[in-house]
C-alpha cells in the first residue's frame, strides 16, 4: 500500500499506530544501545509519539498548505547510472510449486582490465519469486565450479542439497547479497571492491516458487571508481555448519568465533538465520574474555535480511577475537517455525537453519583474501 497521499494513508492510521509502536515497522532490528548505524531507519520517540497522537486523534489531514512537496521515487536503479550491468543471460524457469535447488550461474564479465567497483546493486528480475541472491566473484584460475558452463544454470554435485550446497561452497568473495528491503552496496569514498581483469560474476539464486508458473533474469548494475581506492573491501564470514537444535528448545545457542590475522577497519554486520532464528549478536572479546557488544538483532526477523553498517566504521587490531552469538527458537511458541519436533540441522532450504554472522572489512588496497589470513610478523 502506498502511504504517498493523504487519501491513500488514511484508511492505514491504525494499522500504522500499531506498527510503529510495536517497532514492526520501519523494519530495522538492532536493539537499541548499540551502534550508531549509518543506514539505521527507526524512528525517534517523537516520531513514533507523532504517528500514535495522529492516530489516535483520528488521523486528521492538517492543512494541505503545509504538507511537504511530494517526494521523488526513483525508477529503476536505486544506484547512479550503472557504468556495466551484468546479467543472467537466459531466464531461469520457475515452476509453480516445490522446492527450488540453489542455482548457480556464472557469468563472465569480459573485464580486460581491474574494477575497483564504488556501489552495486541487483534488481531482481521476478521480484516476487527471488528469496535471495548472493553474487560471488570468480577471479580468473580460481578452481570453484569448474564444471558449470558459462551463463547455464548449474547444481553442485552431492547426494543431499545440504551436500550440494557446501560442495558450492567457496572462498572466493562476496560481490553483494540480495534479500528484500534491504539496500544496495554502497561503500563510504575511497573504499571499493575489486573486480579483477577476467573474473566471473556467479549469481548463486534461491528462488521460491509460489503458485504461478514464471521466470526470472536477474542484473547486477556496478558502479566504478573513477581513481583507485585506498583501501579494498572484503566481505568475510563467522558461522557453523554443524550444530544441531533440539525439537522443541526455545532459546538454542550457537557461537562461532575467530582471530582476526591482520588489521582491518570493520564497516557492516549482516547476520543471517532461517525462520527459527531468534537473535544474533555480534561480539568483540577481549583478552580477559570481557565482550563487547558491537550488534544484537533483537528480534531476529527472517523476513528482513539486513545489514547494519557501523557509523564510523571501527578499526580493529590483528589479533582481535570476534564471536558470533545465534539463538534460535525451535519450540511451539514461534510462529515462523515449521516443525517444532524436528532436530533442525544446516541446510539451505528456509525449514533447515543457517548460521553465519558476515561482515565486511577494509583492507590494504593490494590485500587479497587468500593474504589477509597469513597473518604478518609484527
Ligand atoms: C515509518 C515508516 C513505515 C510505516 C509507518 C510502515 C507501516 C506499515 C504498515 C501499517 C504495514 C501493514 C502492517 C499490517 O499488516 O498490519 C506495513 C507492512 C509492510 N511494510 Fe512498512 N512501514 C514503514 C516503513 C517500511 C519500509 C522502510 C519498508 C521497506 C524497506 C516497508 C515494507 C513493508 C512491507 C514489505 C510490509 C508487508 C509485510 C510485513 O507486514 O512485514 N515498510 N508497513
Amino acid at each position: 500500500m502506498p502511504f504517498l497521499t493523504y487519501p491513500q494513508t488514511r484508511p492505514w492510521a491504525k494499522a500504522i499506530r500499531e506498527a510503529v509502536l510495536l517497532k514492526k515497522m520501519p523494519p530495522w532490528f538492532a536493539e537499541p544501545g548499540y551502534g550508531p548505524f549509518s543506514n539505521d531507519r527507526s524512528l525517534s520517540r517523537d516520531e513514533i509519539d507523532t504517528l500514535v497522537h495522529w492516530a489516535d486523534g483520528g488521523a486528521p489531514e492538517g492543512n494541505p498548505n503545509d504538507s511537504p512537496p511530494l517526494r521523488h521515487w526513483t525508477e529503476g536503479w536505486n544506484i547512479p547510472n550503472p557504468d556495466v550491468v551484468v546479467g543472467m543471460p537466459t531466464a531461469f524457469p520457475l515452476p509453480a510449486s516445490g522446492d527450488v535447488e540453489y542455482q548457480y550461474i556464472v557469468v563472465p564479465t569480459a573485464f580486460g582490465k581491474d574494477k575497483w567497483v564504488e556501489k552495486a546493486e541487483l534488481r531482481a528480475g521476478n521480484r516476487a519469486a527471488v528469496h535471495h541472491a548472493v553474487v560471488y566473484i570468480r577471479e580468473p584460475g580460481s578452481a570453484w565450479l569448474r564444471d558449470a558452463q558459462p551463463g547455464v544454470p548449474y547444481v553442485p554435485p552431492g547426494r543431499t542439497p545440504r551436500e550440494r550446497l557446501l560442495s558450492g561452497s567457496t572462498t572466493s568473495d562476496i560481490l553483494l547479497v540480495y534479500a528484500p528491503g534491504n539496500v544496495p552496496e554502497e561503500w563510504p569514498p575511497g573504499l571499493a571492491k575489486l573486480i579483477k581483469a577476467g573474473s566471473d560474476l556467479v549469481f548463486q539464486m534461491h528462488y521460491t516458487p509460489n503458485g504461478r508458473a514464471s521466470s526470472d533474469q536477474s542484473r547486477v548494475g556496478l558502479v566504478f571508481a573513477r581513481t583507485g581506492p585506498d583501501r579494498r573491501v572484503m566481505t568475510l564470514q563467522l558461522g557453523s555448519d554443524r550444530f544441531v537444535i533440539p525439537p522443541g528448545h526455545p532459546d538454542y545457542r550457537v557461537a562461532a568465533w575467530g582471530t582476526l590475522p591482520n588489521d582491518a577497519t570493520l564497516l557492516s554486520l549482516f547476520p543471517h538465520m532461517h525462520l527459527r532464528g531468534k537473535s544474533f549478536e555480534y561480539n568483540l572479546v577481549e583478552p580477559g574474555g570481557r565482550r563487547h557488544t558491537l550488534l544484537r538483532v533483537n528480534p531476529y526477523n527472517f523476513h528482513w535480511q539486513l545489514t547494519y553498517r557501523l557509523a564510523p566504521p571501527r578499526e580493529l587490531k590483528a589479533g582481535t577475537k570476534l564471536e558470533c552469538v545465534a539463538y534460535f527458537d525451535n519450540s511451539r511458541n514461534n510462529p515462523a517455525n515449521p516443525d517444532p519436533e524436528d532436530a533442525v540441522r544446516f541446510g539451505p532450504q528456509s525449514w533447515e537453519e543457517m548460521m553465519i554472522g558476515f561482515f565486511d572489512v577494509a583492507v590494504d588496497a593490494r590485500t587479497d583474501k587468500a593474504s589477509f589470513f597469513v597473518r604478518r610478523s609484527r
